[in-house]
């Protein structure tokens, strides 16, 4: 595999990423037995987690997406949650699962997560590709997360650097040149 070359080495294989997912999704799968859950997929980030994760799944599912971003990116840590774009379904008696690129400081997921609780959801769930535990902010888990990761900016498989490298198949850590340049 060539690695692309603003990457500092390649954390996560496509091998490594494939036999993870599967194993978390048979989990999940396991999980919900006789439910139709809503797979809630965060945009952008997710979205390349969320195909290989909803295609491992048994059970029937209903798809849907959410776009977010912290007002103020993160400088402020007071802020809410900016909706860019909202389910189209309505949440309300169902039981939701959330999938997420990473969980860093946790404010996205920890908002999220009241936010539909408070629109109704039976039951909110959240499976997370990456976590950062030793950057937690705020009070929230995954329920289930294929990788712990150390704090490094890293890239591929759905992550972005400025919009960039979202369809590099494997997790690379970005050279720090490219972000301090
Ligand atoms: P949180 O709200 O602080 O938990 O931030 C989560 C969001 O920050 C993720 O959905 C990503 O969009 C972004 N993020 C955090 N760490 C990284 C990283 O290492 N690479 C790319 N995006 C990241
Ligand atoms: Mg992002």
């Amino acid at each position: 595999m060539s690695m692309h070359p603003d990457c500092e080495r390649i954390m996560l294989t496509e091998e490594q990423l494939k036999n993870r997912v599967r194993q978390v999704a048979l989990e999940v799968d396991k999980e919900y037995e006789n439910k139709k859950p809503l797979v809630l997929g965060i945009l952008k980030g997710s979205i390349i987690f969320y195909a290989d994760f909803i295609r491992f799944l048994s059970m029937p599912v209903e798809l849907d997406f959410m776009a977010v971003s912290s007002y103020g990116s993160g400088a402020v840590s007071s802020g809410k949650l900016n909706i860019k774009k909202d389910l189209d379904r309505n949440v309300a008696g169902r039981d939701v699962i959330i999938v997420e690129d990473i969980i860093d400081s946790g404010f996205t997921l920890a908002n999220l997560k009241t936010l539909l609780y408070e629109r109704g959801a039976l039951s909110v769930k959240i499976v997370t590709l990456l976590n950062k535990a030793e950057r937690r902010e705020y009070d929230v888990a995954p329920d289930w997360n294929c990788f712990d990761i150390e704090n490094e900016f890293v890239i591929g498989y759905g992550l972005d650097y400025n919009e960039q490298y979202r369809h590099l198949p494997y997790i690379g850590i970005l050279k720090r040149s490219v972000y301090e340049k």
